[in-house]
């Protein structure tokens, strides 16, 4: 049964969520000026902890903020958070904190909001999901894992509406990441994943695929993806925190492949799957 009314953290205090409460003039409510965090959780372990803070380390200080709490504070908060064994996912979210009016520019000295909650991950569909592709709408400093998500939110909301799980962003061209997730395609036999930059955010899963591909001689390249050789691809994937390596088997209306989760996928899946195993036991 999942808890509807969880502890969660908000600003040093550990309460239950429906009373959590922050002000009207909190500068995440009123500009989405603030950065976030999903961690997933699996047999009670948060995974790939550290490189999670980092990149919340790196967004805080790209939108000019000082990490409110150290890694080991973080770290004692998630542990008094997870409950259970079961697959979970970290929220965690800063917000530049509470002015005293509405003003675009840093109010100065204000305390951010800072607010974490532990929910169960819901299960991956292993089938596969379809997808469309979208134009990127979106603004230049996508690295940046912002909460300011409006476009996002309308791209992922469209591919609802048409029956999809996910919105592939088409830049100049170029098949960028998802929505919320990243992007691979095997191509001829290749695996292909756009290299990090400005336009990305530098997924945590996407650097696990990575390196779990280059550890076992699965033939990879960082390299931008045309749409045109999207649309011809053998597999197309997506990744994130709670969708873990997705494969999307039909893509615009037409099947990915033979419209079935690809056999470099049915590989790269049983690998994730058992550094997932790993951390439940400890290892
Ligand atoms: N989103 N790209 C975008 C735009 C994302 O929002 C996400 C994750 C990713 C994948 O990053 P990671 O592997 O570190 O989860 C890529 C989270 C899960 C979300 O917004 O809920």
């Amino acid at each position: 049964m999942v808890n509807q009314d969880p502890i969660v953290y908000l600003n040093g205090e550990f309460l239950p969520l429906s009373q959590a409460k922050v002000s009207v003039l909190d500068r995440g409510f009123l500009f989405g000026d603030g950065v976030y965090e999903v961690i997933p959780v699996y047999g009670g372990r948060p995974l790939r902890l550290a490189e999670h803070l980092e990149r919340l380390g790196k967004s805080l200080s790209d939108i000019r903020m000082e990490p409110p709490l150290a890694a080991e504070e973080w770290a004692a908060i998630f542990n008094s958070l997870i409950q259970g064994g079961h697959d979970q996912q970290i929220y965690l979210q800063v917000t530049r904190g509470v002015g005293t009016r509405r003003d675009h520019a840093f109010p100065p000295g204000i305390a951010p909001t800072v607010f974490a909650m532990c929910t169960p991950i819901a299960p991956i569909p292993a089938a596969g999901v379809k997808a469309i592709t979208v134009q990127d709408i979106r603004w230049q400093w996508c690295h940046i894992k912002a909460i300011t998500l409006l476009a996002n939110v309308l791209q992922r909301q469209q591919a609802v509406e048409a029956g999809c799980a996910e919105a592939i962003m088409v830049r100049d061209g170029y098949a960028i990441e998802g929505a919320a997730s990243n992007l691979f395609a095997v191509v001829e036999g290749v695996l292909l994943t756009p290299p990090k930059g400005t336009d990305i955010l530098p997924g945590i899963t996407r650097d696990l695929v990575v390196e779990i591909a280059q550890a076992n001689a699965i033939p990879l390249q960082e390299r931008k993806i045309s749409l045109a050789e999207l649309n011809q691809a053998e597999e197309v994937w997506m990744t994130s925190s709670t969708r873990e390596v997705l494969p999307i088997v039909e893509l615009d209306g037409r099947k990915v492949g033979n419209g079935e989760p690809g056999p470099v996928w049915v590989r790269m899946n049983a690998l994730y799957q058992r550094r997932k195993e790993l951390l439940r036991k400890g290892l």
